[in-house]
Protein backbone atom coordinates (compact mmCIF):
# COMPACT_ATOMS: atom_id res chain seq x y z
CA UNK A 1 0.00 0.00 0.00
CA UNK A 2 2.80 2.25 1.21
CA UNK A 3 4.83 1.39 -2.40
CA UNK A 4 1.45 2.12 -4.21
CA UNK A 5 1.08 5.91 -2.19
CA UNK A 6 4.79 6.84 -3.41
CA UNK A 7 4.38 5.60 -7.02
CA UNK A 8 1.28 7.64 -7.06
CA UNK A 9 2.82 10.85 -5.72
CA UNK A 10 5.99 10.24 -7.96
CA UNK A 11 3.42 9.99 -10.99
CA UNK A 12 1.32 13.16 -9.12
CA UNK A 13 5.05 15.12 -9.72
CA UNK A 14 5.84 13.99 -12.80
CA UNK A 15 2.66 15.53 -14.49
CA UNK A 16 2.48 18.32 -12.43
CA UNK A 17 6.16 19.35 -13.46
CA UNK A 18 5.41 18.45 -17.15
CA UNK A 19 2.31 20.83 -17.55
CA UNK A 20 4.05 23.74 -14.99
CA UNK A 21 8.19 23.69 -15.61
CA UNK A 22 9.94 25.43 -13.14
CA UNK A 23 10.27 28.78 -14.84
CA UNK A 24 13.37 30.78 -15.24
CA UNK A 25 13.98 33.86 -13.71
CA UNK A 26 17.08 35.63 -12.32
CA UNK A 27 18.54 35.04 -8.90
CA UNK A 28 16.25 36.37 -5.84
CA UNK A 29 18.42 37.37 -2.81
CA UNK A 30 21.25 39.12 -4.73
CA UNK A 31 21.97 42.95 -4.37
CA UNK A 32 19.57 43.77 -1.81
CA UNK A 33 21.92 46.70 -1.78
CA UNK A 34 24.56 48.44 -4.85
CA UNK A 35 26.64 45.83 -5.46
CA UNK A 36 30.17 46.79 -4.62
CA UNK A 37 33.83 45.45 -6.23
CA UNK A 38 35.85 46.80 -8.77
CA UNK A 39 36.38 45.77 -12.52
CA UNK A 40 39.30 45.94 -14.63
CA UNK A 41 38.40 48.08 -17.47
CA UNK A 42 38.55 51.96 -16.37
CA UNK A 43 42.41 51.45 -15.42
CA UNK A 44 43.66 48.84 -17.08
CA UNK A 45 41.20 48.05 -20.39
CA UNK A 46 42.16 45.71 -22.66
CA UNK A 47 45.84 45.01 -22.62
CA UNK A 48 46.32 46.01 -19.01
CA UNK A 49 44.61 42.85 -17.54
CA UNK A 50 46.73 39.56 -16.66
CA UNK A 51 46.27 36.98 -13.66
CA UNK A 52 48.43 38.62 -11.45
CA UNK A 53 47.05 42.09 -11.44
CA UNK A 54 43.88 40.51 -10.86
CA UNK A 55 45.84 38.47 -7.48
CA UNK A 56 47.38 41.44 -6.39
CA UNK A 57 43.91 43.54 -6.76
CA UNK A 58 42.41 40.74 -4.60
CA UNK A 59 45.25 41.27 -2.19
CA UNK A 60 45.28 45.31 -2.03
CA UNK A 61 41.15 44.81 -1.37
CA UNK A 62 42.10 43.58 2.12
CA UNK A 63 45.61 45.11 2.69
CA UNK A 64 43.92 48.63 1.90
CA UNK A 65 40.47 48.34 4.06
CA UNK A 66 38.24 48.36 0.96
CA UNK A 67 36.91 44.76 1.81
CA UNK A 68 35.65 45.87 5.41
CA UNK A 69 34.44 49.16 3.95
CA UNK A 70 31.67 46.77 2.13
CA UNK A 71 33.68 46.09 -1.61
CA UNK A 72 33.12 42.08 -2.16
CA UNK A 73 33.51 41.79 -6.40
CA UNK A 74 36.37 41.49 -8.00
CA UNK A 75 35.57 41.70 -11.56
CA UNK A 76 37.74 41.01 -15.04
CA UNK A 77 36.20 43.17 -17.84
CA UNK A 78 36.67 42.65 -21.52
CA UNK A 79 39.76 40.34 -23.05
CA UNK A 80 40.44 37.83 -20.81
CA UNK A 81 39.33 35.53 -23.74
CA UNK A 82 40.92 34.34 -26.88
CA UNK A 83 38.63 31.58 -28.83
CA UNK A 84 36.70 28.74 -28.29
CA UNK A 85 37.66 25.57 -28.59
CA UNK A 86 36.32 22.21 -31.06
CA UNK A 87 33.44 21.73 -28.45
CA UNK A 88 33.05 25.13 -28.00
CA UNK A 89 34.30 25.93 -25.12
CA UNK A 90 35.18 29.53 -24.03
CA UNK A 91 39.36 30.00 -24.22
CA UNK A 92 40.86 32.33 -21.19
CA UNK A 93 44.15 33.86 -22.44
CA UNK A 94 47.06 31.10 -22.18
CA UNK A 95 49.47 33.88 -22.13
CA UNK A 96 47.58 36.43 -19.31
CA UNK A 97 46.11 34.01 -17.53
CA UNK A 98 47.76 30.66 -17.73
CA UNK A 99 46.65 29.59 -14.23
CA UNK A 100 43.46 29.32 -15.91
CA UNK A 101 40.11 31.22 -14.61
CA UNK A 102 39.02 28.39 -11.75
CA UNK A 103 42.25 29.20 -10.33
CA UNK A 104 42.20 32.80 -10.28
CA UNK A 105 38.38 32.31 -8.81
CA UNK A 106 39.65 30.33 -6.30
CA UNK A 107 42.24 32.36 -5.50
CA UNK A 108 40.15 35.57 -5.01
CA UNK A 109 37.24 33.91 -2.85
CA UNK A 110 40.54 32.27 -0.26
CA UNK A 111 40.80 35.67 0.05
CA UNK A 112 36.91 35.97 1.43
CA UNK A 113 36.20 38.06 -2.17
CA UNK A 114 33.87 37.15 -4.84
CA UNK A 115 34.49 36.70 -8.24
CA UNK A 116 33.31 37.85 -11.61
CA UNK A 117 33.93 38.41 -15.56
CA UNK A 118 32.81 39.40 -18.69
CA UNK A 119 31.06 38.73 -21.34
CA UNK A 120 28.82 40.12 -24.41
CA UNK A 121 25.44 39.20 -26.26
CA UNK A 122 26.56 39.79 -29.60
CA UNK A 123 28.81 37.75 -31.92
CA UNK A 124 31.87 39.19 -30.37
CA UNK A 125 32.74 41.86 -27.34
CA UNK A 126 33.50 45.40 -27.36
CA UNK A 127 37.19 44.49 -27.77
CA UNK A 128 36.81 41.70 -30.58
CA UNK A 129 36.78 38.62 -28.51
CA UNK A 130 34.22 35.55 -28.83
CA UNK A 131 31.50 36.74 -27.42
CA UNK A 132 28.07 34.70 -26.14
CA UNK A 133 25.57 34.65 -28.76
CA UNK A 134 24.60 31.19 -29.32
CA UNK A 135 26.73 29.97 -26.51
CA UNK A 136 24.77 31.30 -23.26
CA UNK A 137 23.99 28.00 -21.81
CA UNK A 138 27.89 26.57 -22.59
CA UNK A 139 29.36 29.57 -21.32
CA UNK A 140 26.47 30.10 -18.35
CA UNK A 141 27.74 26.46 -17.38
CA UNK A 142 31.16 26.87 -17.67
CA UNK A 143 30.58 30.42 -15.20
CA UNK A 144 29.17 28.09 -12.79
CA UNK A 145 31.86 25.74 -12.63
CA UNK A 146 35.08 28.15 -12.44
CA UNK A 147 33.13 30.25 -9.40
CA UNK A 148 31.65 33.39 -10.88
CA UNK A 149 29.76 35.14 -8.90
CA UNK A 150 29.07 38.20 -10.96
CA UNK A 151 28.50 38.27 -14.87
CA UNK A 152 28.62 41.89 -16.82
CA UNK A 153 27.06 41.02 -20.65
CA UNK A 154 27.85 43.90 -22.76
CA UNK A 155 26.05 44.62 -26.17
CA UNK A 156 28.49 45.29 -28.67
CA UNK A 157 27.94 43.45 -32.16
CA UNK A 158 24.43 42.68 -31.42
CA UNK A 159 22.87 43.57 -35.03
CA UNK A 160 19.36 43.22 -34.77
CA UNK A 161 19.25 41.27 -31.45
CA UNK A 162 16.12 42.10 -29.20
CA UNK A 163 17.60 43.61 -25.73
CA UNK A 164 15.19 41.95 -23.72
CA UNK A 165 15.12 38.89 -25.08
CA UNK A 166 19.07 38.37 -25.34
CA UNK A 167 19.77 39.11 -21.78
CA UNK A 168 16.90 36.99 -20.55
CA UNK A 169 18.25 34.38 -22.61
CA UNK A 170 21.44 34.32 -20.74
CA UNK A 171 19.49 35.23 -17.29
CA UNK A 172 18.09 31.48 -18.07
CA UNK A 173 21.29 30.54 -18.82
CA UNK A 174 22.63 31.49 -15.46
CA UNK A 175 19.43 30.08 -13.76
CA UNK A 176 19.67 26.82 -15.17
CA UNK A 177 23.14 26.48 -14.40
CA UNK A 178 22.47 26.59 -10.93
CA UNK A 179 25.05 28.95 -8.99
CA UNK A 180 23.89 32.28 -7.73
CA UNK A 181 25.39 35.03 -9.98
CA UNK A 182 24.67 38.94 -10.09
CA UNK A 183 23.36 39.65 -13.55
CA UNK A 184 25.01 42.71 -14.92
CA UNK A 185 23.45 44.19 -17.91
CA UNK A 186 25.39 46.70 -20.25
CA UNK A 187 23.70 47.67 -22.88
CA UNK A 188 24.31 51.68 -21.96
CA UNK A 189 20.55 52.77 -21.61
CA UNK A 190 19.86 52.58 -25.45
CA UNK A 191 16.93 50.29 -24.94
CA UNK A 192 15.79 51.98 -21.85
CA UNK A 193 16.38 48.50 -19.69
CA UNK A 194 14.79 50.52 -16.98
CA UNK A 195 11.45 49.51 -17.78
CA UNK A 196 11.98 46.10 -18.73
CA UNK A 197 15.08 44.63 -16.70
CA UNK A 198 14.03 44.45 -13.13
CA UNK A 199 13.32 41.20 -13.77
CA UNK A 200 16.12 40.18 -15.99
CA UNK A 201 18.90 41.45 -14.20
CA UNK A 202 20.65 43.05 -10.90
CA UNK A 203 21.56 46.28 -12.38
CA UNK A 204 22.19 47.66 -15.58
CA UNK A 205 23.67 50.50 -16.88
CA UNK A 206 21.91 53.73 -17.65
CA UNK A 207 24.60 55.54 -20.10
CA UNK A 208 27.05 55.28 -22.43
CA UNK A 209 30.99 54.50 -21.18
CA UNK A 210 32.17 57.03 -18.11
CA UNK A 211 35.37 59.01 -19.12
CA UNK A 212 38.50 60.17 -16.61
CA UNK A 213 37.32 63.52 -16.36
CA UNK A 214 34.53 65.27 -14.95
CA UNK A 215 32.48 67.41 -17.38
CA UNK A 216 31.05 66.77 -20.47
CA UNK A 217 33.59 66.08 -23.82
CA UNK A 218 33.26 67.21 -27.03
CA UNK A 219 32.50 65.03 -30.06
CA UNK A 220 34.34 65.93 -33.22
CA UNK A 221 31.32 68.38 -34.18
CA UNK A 222 31.84 70.47 -31.65
CA UNK A 223 28.48 69.14 -29.73
CA UNK A 224 28.73 68.13 -25.94
CA UNK A 225 28.00 64.19 -25.58
CA UNK A 226 28.54 62.58 -21.98
CA UNK A 227 31.46 60.21 -21.35
CA UNK A 228 32.27 62.03 -17.75
CA UNK A 229 31.25 62.49 -14.26
CA UNK A 230 28.76 65.37 -15.03
CA UNK A 231 27.38 63.69 -18.35
CA UNK A 232 26.63 60.39 -16.89
CA UNK A 233 25.59 62.17 -13.78
CA UNK A 234 23.20 64.12 -15.65
CA UNK A 235 21.53 61.10 -17.50
CA UNK A 236 20.20 59.73 -14.02
CA UNK A 237 17.40 62.15 -13.89
CA UNK A 238 14.04 60.84 -13.23
CA UNK A 239 15.34 57.02 -13.50
CA UNK A 240 15.04 56.78 -9.43
CA UNK A 241 11.61 55.68 -9.63
CA UNK A 242 12.85 52.29 -11.17
CA UNK A 243 15.48 51.42 -8.95
CA UNK A 244 15.01 49.33 -5.70
CA UNK A 245 16.61 46.39 -3.66
CA UNK A 246 17.82 43.77 -6.12
CA UNK A 247 17.55 45.43 -9.65
CA UNK A 248 19.77 49.34 -9.11
CA UNK A 249 20.04 52.13 -12.36
CA UNK A 250 24.23 52.08 -13.10
CA UNK A 251 25.63 54.96 -14.31
CA UNK A 252 29.32 53.13 -14.89
CA UNK A 253 32.00 52.26 -13.16
CA UNK A 254 34.30 54.68 -11.12
CA UNK A 255 36.93 56.64 -12.08
CA UNK A 256 38.29 58.24 -8.56
CA UNK A 257 41.97 57.36 -8.30
CA UNK A 258 42.47 57.72 -12.02
CA UNK A 259 43.89 60.84 -12.21
CA UNK A 260 41.25 62.79 -14.15
CA UNK A 261 39.87 64.21 -11.77
CA UNK A 262 40.95 67.05 -8.70
CA UNK A 263 40.80 65.38 -5.34
CA UNK A 264 37.41 67.87 -4.60
CA UNK A 265 36.18 65.95 -8.04
CA UNK A 266 37.00 62.24 -6.93
CA UNK A 267 34.70 63.26 -3.36
CA UNK A 268 31.26 64.68 -5.31
CA UNK A 269 31.79 62.04 -7.89
CA UNK A 270 32.07 59.47 -5.24
CA UNK A 271 29.47 61.45 -3.33
CA UNK A 272 26.60 61.53 -6.20
CA UNK A 273 27.08 58.06 -7.34
CA UNK A 274 26.31 56.98 -3.16
CA UNK A 275 23.44 59.30 -3.81
CA UNK A 276 22.37 57.58 -6.69
CA UNK A 277 22.31 54.15 -5.19
CA UNK A 278 25.08 53.27 -7.37
CA UNK A 279 26.82 50.03 -7.94
CA UNK A 280 30.29 51.56 -6.25
CA UNK A 281 32.99 49.40 -8.80
CA UNK A 282 36.17 50.94 -7.82
CA UNK A 283 37.83 51.68 -11.39
CA UNK A 284 41.68 52.22 -9.97
CA UNK A 285 44.55 50.71 -9.35
CA UNK A 286 43.76 49.90 -5.80
CA UNK A 287 46.79 48.40 -5.44
CA UNK A 288 48.73 52.14 -5.89
CA UNK A 289 46.30 54.44 -4.56
CA UNK A 290 46.88 57.89 -2.78
CA UNK A 291 45.63 57.95 0.89
CA UNK A 292 43.55 60.37 -0.63
CA UNK A 293 41.74 57.97 -2.77
CA UNK A 294 41.57 55.73 -0.67
CA UNK A 295 39.95 57.72 2.13
CA UNK A 296 37.29 58.75 -0.41
CA UNK A 297 36.47 55.03 -1.12
CA UNK A 298 36.27 53.46 1.94
CA UNK A 299 34.40 56.68 4.27
CA UNK A 300 31.90 54.26 6.09
CA UNK A 301 29.79 56.95 6.84
CA UNK A 302 29.18 57.78 2.89
CA UNK A 303 29.00 54.35 1.80
CA UNK A 304 26.17 53.61 4.51
CA UNK A 305 24.06 56.35 2.25
CA UNK A 306 24.59 54.23 -0.58
CA UNK A 307 24.54 50.74 0.84
CA UNK A 308 21.25 51.76 2.86
CA UNK A 309 18.74 49.40 3.10
CA UNK A 310 15.50 51.32 1.49
CA UNK A 311 17.46 51.16 -1.28
CA UNK A 312 16.10 54.49 -2.61
CA UNK A 313 18.13 56.15 -5.27
CA UNK A 314 18.27 60.09 -4.09
CA UNK A 315 16.98 62.23 -6.64
CA UNK A 316 17.54 65.74 -7.55
CA UNK A 317 15.52 68.33 -5.26
CA UNK A 318 16.57 71.39 -7.50
CA UNK A 319 18.72 73.42 -9.42
CA UNK A 320 19.76 76.91 -9.01
CA UNK A 321 22.50 79.09 -10.21
CA UNK A 322 25.11 76.00 -10.51
CA UNK A 323 23.63 74.65 -6.81
CA UNK A 324 21.91 71.56 -7.13
CA UNK A 325 20.61 70.01 -4.13
CA UNK A 326 19.87 65.96 -4.11
CA UNK A 327 17.59 64.53 -1.52
CA UNK A 328 17.92 60.49 -0.72
CA UNK A 329 15.82 58.94 2.06
CA UNK A 330 17.31 56.74 4.21
CA UNK A 331 16.18 53.98 6.60
CA UNK A 332 14.63 54.95 10.12
CA UNK A 333 13.55 58.57 8.77
CA UNK A 334 16.59 60.09 7.97
CA UNK A 335 17.61 61.48 5.14
CA UNK A 336 20.81 62.37 3.06
CA UNK A 337 21.19 65.63 1.53
CA UNK A 338 23.65 66.88 -1.09
CA UNK A 339 24.40 69.93 -2.19
CA UNK A 340 26.58 70.05 -5.12
CA UNK A 341 28.69 73.30 -6.70
CA UNK A 342 28.16 71.91 -10.06
CA UNK A 343 29.92 75.90 -10.77
CA UNK A 344 33.29 77.10 -11.44
CA UNK A 345 33.25 79.41 -8.96
CA UNK A 346 32.99 79.06 -4.92
CA UNK A 347 29.40 80.29 -3.58
CA UNK A 348 28.42 81.49 -0.40
CA UNK A 349 25.20 79.78 1.00
CA UNK A 350 22.24 81.20 2.97
CA UNK A 351 19.45 79.35 2.87
CA UNK A 352 16.54 78.21 4.51
CA UNK A 353 15.85 74.64 4.33
CA UNK A 354 11.90 75.06 3.71
CA UNK A 355 13.30 76.44 0.12
CA UNK A 356 14.07 72.74 -0.58
CA UNK A 357 11.10 70.90 0.64
CA UNK A 358 12.82 70.24 4.11
CA UNK A 359 11.08 70.73 6.80
CA UNK A 360 12.50 72.04 10.16
CA UNK A 361 13.50 70.14 13.33
CA UNK A 362 15.93 67.56 12.15
CA UNK A 363 19.30 67.84 13.48
CA UNK A 364 22.19 68.01 11.01
CA UNK A 365 25.70 65.64 10.42
CA UNK A 366 28.15 67.19 7.93
CA UNK A 367 29.04 63.72 6.95
CA UNK A 368 32.36 63.93 5.57
CA UNK A 369 33.77 66.62 8.18
CA UNK A 370 31.98 63.86 10.83
CA UNK A 371 30.58 66.59 12.53
CA UNK A 372 27.36 68.20 14.03
CA UNK A 373 25.83 71.10 12.01
CA UNK A 374 22.97 72.90 13.88
CA UNK A 375 18.94 71.53 12.81
CA UNK A 376 17.05 72.38 9.64
CA UNK A 377 15.11 75.02 12.11
CA UNK A 378 17.53 77.59 11.10
CA UNK A 379 19.46 78.90 7.66
CA UNK A 380 22.45 76.52 6.77
CA UNK A 381 25.09 79.05 6.02
CA UNK A 382 28.50 77.98 4.44
CA UNK A 383 30.79 78.59 1.26
CA UNK A 384 31.21 75.64 -1.10
CA UNK A 385 34.42 75.12 -2.95
CA UNK A 386 33.94 74.99 -6.88
CA UNK A 387 32.63 71.42 -8.10
CA UNK A 388 32.48 70.34 -4.62
CA UNK A 389 29.35 68.67 -2.21
CA UNK A 390 28.75 69.11 0.92
CA UNK A 391 27.29 65.86 2.21
CA UNK A 392 24.23 66.21 5.08
CA UNK A 393 22.62 63.21 7.07
CA UNK A 394 19.09 64.50 8.39
CA UNK A 395 18.00 62.72 11.47
CA UNK A 396 15.08 63.09 13.53
C1 LIG B 1 31.88 48.63 -23.38
C2 LIG B 1 31.39 48.73 -21.93
C3 LIG B 1 32.57 49.05 -21.03
C4 LIG B 1 33.62 47.96 -21.16
C5 LIG B 1 34.04 47.81 -22.62
C6 LIG B 1 34.90 46.59 -22.84
O1 LIG B 1 32.32 49.86 -23.85
O2 LIG B 1 30.40 49.70 -21.81
O3 LIG B 1 32.16 49.16 -19.68
O4 LIG B 1 33.11 46.76 -20.66
O5 LIG B 1 32.91 47.67 -23.48
O6 LIG B 1 35.25 46.40 -24.18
Amino acid sequence: MRQLCIFRAMLFCIAFFSFFPVRAQKFAGLAATPPMGWNSWNKFACDGINETVIRETADAMVASGMQAAGYQYVVIDDCWQVGRDSAGNIIADPVKFPHGIKALADYVHSKGLKFGIYTCCGTKTCAGRPASRGYEFQDARQYAAWGVDYLKEDWCNTSTQDAKESYTLMRDALYKAGRPIIFSLCEWGTHKPWHWAADVGHLWRTSGDIGNNWDFMEAGDGSAYGGSVIGNLDLQSGLEKYAGPGHWNDPDMLEVGNGGLTPEEERSHFTLWCMLAAPLMAGNDIRNMSATTRAILTNHDVIAIDQDVLGRQGYRESMKDNLEVFVKPLSGGDTAVCLFNRGDQPKKLDFSWAEFKIGAGASIHNVWKGAAEGTTSSPYRGTIGKHEVILLRMHR
